[in-house]
């Protein structure tokens, strides 16, 4: 079983042993290792089921010299460390050769680098003197967690100690752009830092190169719940072409919506913020109810509601006629 404690020494203690301890940031809880140890670190892919070519973030302190892991940091990729860090933001950076186990980066030329704002996890940090590497604290595919207690029911067989620092602010995982030329970033995975808010203040992405890099929040398939998850933008059109779905529904609104079971129903706010703290913890309570399926309603395609998008997008499929009788 684990263990959820809030004794910081306790959780530094370990990772100086070469345990894996779960963390706590601002936006989802992490499986932590410490970066240098690679015993440690081979525990995080074991636990999560994770594939070894999927590399991880290394979190650092926000005024840590990168350039002992790093080649360049472009002037741009200065400026958003200055603007964003500590925060959800992680850059992919070009790496030193050998600066890191290929364990952390998969090998590859680059890694991404984040300084996580979470009081518990910081102190963690200075104290540790040294990155830690830290995947969101779940099976591999499936909802990330945002409290000390989704770590815990997501790995109900395992053995290590979860260190509680309450529930993540943000509530979806870190923006991560890649810094690797010179000459302009590209956004690889979309978080609360929104690309309205990075191209107001660091002008247009270049075009993004999906092949490479590998991110594994480029996969198809992602932060899934058990039940089988669908997503509608229209939910008059599911309400009047009932039964489109056998057995019950538990549905996930954001817009104003009447639902026909209240039960088995949760309002989102109508606030990108606001959906983003709630999103996992909803999905997670949809996933033990009694419902035999989850609906939840896709945002409007605006810069906004990006992430959340992705993220529903990944997590589920769309329900129309076409998609269900395939
Ligand atoms: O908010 C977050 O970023 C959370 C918390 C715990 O910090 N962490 C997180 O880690 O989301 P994970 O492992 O679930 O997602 C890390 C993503 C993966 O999609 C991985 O492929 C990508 O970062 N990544 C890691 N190193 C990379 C690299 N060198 N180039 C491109 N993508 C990389
Ligand atoms: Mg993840």
């Amino acid at each position: 079983m684990t263990t959820i404690t809030t004794n910081v020494n306790l959780a530094l203690e370990r990772l100086e042993q070469g345990d894996v301890v779960a963390i706590p940031t601002e936006t989802v809880y992490g499986l932590a290792a410490d970066a240098t140890n690679e015993t440690a670190i081979k525990k995080i892919f074991s636990i999560k089921r994770r594939p070894l070519n999927h590399p991880l973030i290394m979190h650092v302190c926000h005024d840590w010299d990168l350039s002992q892991w790093v080649t360049d940091i472009p002037e741009y990729a200065q400026q958003m460390i200055l603007a964003f860090w500590p925060g959800p933001l992680t850059l992919v950076l070009n790496s030193k050769e050998k600066a890191v186990s290929p364990l952390v980066n998969g090998g590859q030329n680059s890694i991404a680098i984040r300084a996580p704002q979470h009081d518990l996890t910081q102190q963690i940090l200075r104290q540790l003197n040294r990155p830690l590497v830290a995947p969101s604290a779940n099976p591999f595919g499936q909802v990330s967690p945002t409290t000390a207690l989704h770590v815990a029911t997501s790995f109900p067989n395992e053995d290590f100690l979860i260190l509680d620092g309450g529930r993540c602010d943000v509530g979806i995982e870190s923006s991560i752009i890649q810094a690797t030329h010179q000459n302009g970033y590209s956004v690889l995975r979309p978080g609360m830092i929104g690309l309205q808010t990075i191209e107001s203040k660091f002008g247009k992405q270049r075009s993004v190169n999906t092949s490479t890099p590998r991110v594994s929040g480029q996969l198809d398939s992602h932060y899934k719940p058990q039940k089988k998850l669908y997503y509608t933008d229209n939910w008059l059109r599911l309400d009047n072409d009932s039964p489109l779905l056998s057995g019950e529904m538990y549905t996930i609104s954001i817009s104003d919506h009447i639902p026909k079971n209240k039960n088995l129903h949760h309002q989102l706010p109508n606030d990108e913020r606001m959906v983003a703290y709630q999103l996992y913890d909803t999905l997670r309570y949809a996933d033990q109810s009694k419902a035999d399926v989850i609906v939840i309603e896709l945002p409007p395609n605006e810069i906004k509601w990006h992430a959340i998008r992705e993220k529903i997008i990944k997590a589920g499929q769309r329900i129309d006629s076409e998609s269900l009788h395939n």
